[in-house]
């Protein structure tokens, strides 16, 4: 069965990051896998409340397009997440779509998928925003997939299928084949540790699906020292996290 991937666009207008994103497209289409591209100006979304219902009860307070967005995403076998640099990080937009995913930093629904990050700029704020991605994908458990950049100086310069080899070679392969960085098993440490300090609907989920007595979301490559890293960091932020 063909794949899906769903491509994320944080920009209000269909320009560079957009152009970024139907090369992108045309490399996953040519390979089978099946592609929508959808702009976070087209749902309606609204501001994140802070309320923590999605933590701590089984949804969210808003009633907008989020819960189908976040559907559609649980649903693909990947996601490719965009956005232009503005002020050296993502738009207000994306960050707003950011916000609103935080029930799957506490209840792992998207562990596992693999990710794509795409970000345009003038000149300045890449590095920034792809430390941003980095740690969003973390957060998630999602495979990291990679980053495919532009700036002005090379915003012309076409998208190559070396750029999309990593994301691809993770929607082909199991998530079993996965080995996670350290600092991807300290996010899983600090997920663990706040859901167990919990009495909410994110202490459910991860008694519901056994997450407790594991070292990582799911079954991965894990040596010995990865498994003690997460070992001692869950111990370490017990003690931590109030
Ligand atoms: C509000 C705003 C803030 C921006 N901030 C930055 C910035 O911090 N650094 C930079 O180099 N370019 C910045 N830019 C330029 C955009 O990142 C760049 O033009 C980008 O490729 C636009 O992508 P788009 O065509 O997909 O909207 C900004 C543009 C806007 C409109």
């Amino acid at each position: 069965m063909s794949k899906k991937v769903i491509m994320i666009d944080g920009s209000k207008r269909k320009k560079n990051t957009y152009g970024i994103l139907l090369q992108a497209e045309q490399i996953l289409k040519a390979r089978n896998i099946e592609t929508e591209i959808i702009n976070l100006f087209d749902p309606e979304l609204k501001d994140c409340a802070g309320c923590e219902r999605c933590v701590n009860e089984t949804r969210c307070a808003m009633s907008d397009d989020m819960s189908e967005l976040m559907q559609k995403i649980k649903d693909s076998d990947g996601a490719v997440l965009s956005s232009p640099v503005y002020m050296c990080g993502v738009t207000s937009r994306f960050k707003t779509f950011a916000d609103r995913t935080n029930a799957w930093v506490h209840k792992p629904e998207v562990a596992g998928k693999p990710m794509l990050f795409v970000a345009t700029t003038a000149a300045t704020g890449l590095k920034e925003t792809a430390k941003f991605f980095k740690t969003l994908a973390s957060a998630y458990g999602a495979r990291r997939g990679g980053f495919i950049s532009r700036s002005g100086k090379n915003i012309g310069e076409p998208v190559k299928e070396d750029e999309l080899s990593r994301f691809i070679s993770l929607l082909e392969r199991d998530k079993k084949d996965y080995s996670p960085a350290p600092d991807e098993i300290v996010m899983f440490a600090v997920g663990k540790t706040l859901a167990r300090k919990s009495d909410g609907d994110d202490n459910r989920f991860w008694k519901e699906n056994d997450l407790f007595d594991k070292n990582y979301y799911y079954a991965c490559k894990m040596n010995p020292l990865k498994k003690l890293l997460s070992k001692f960091m869950c111990g370490l932020l017990a003690k931590v996290i109030k």
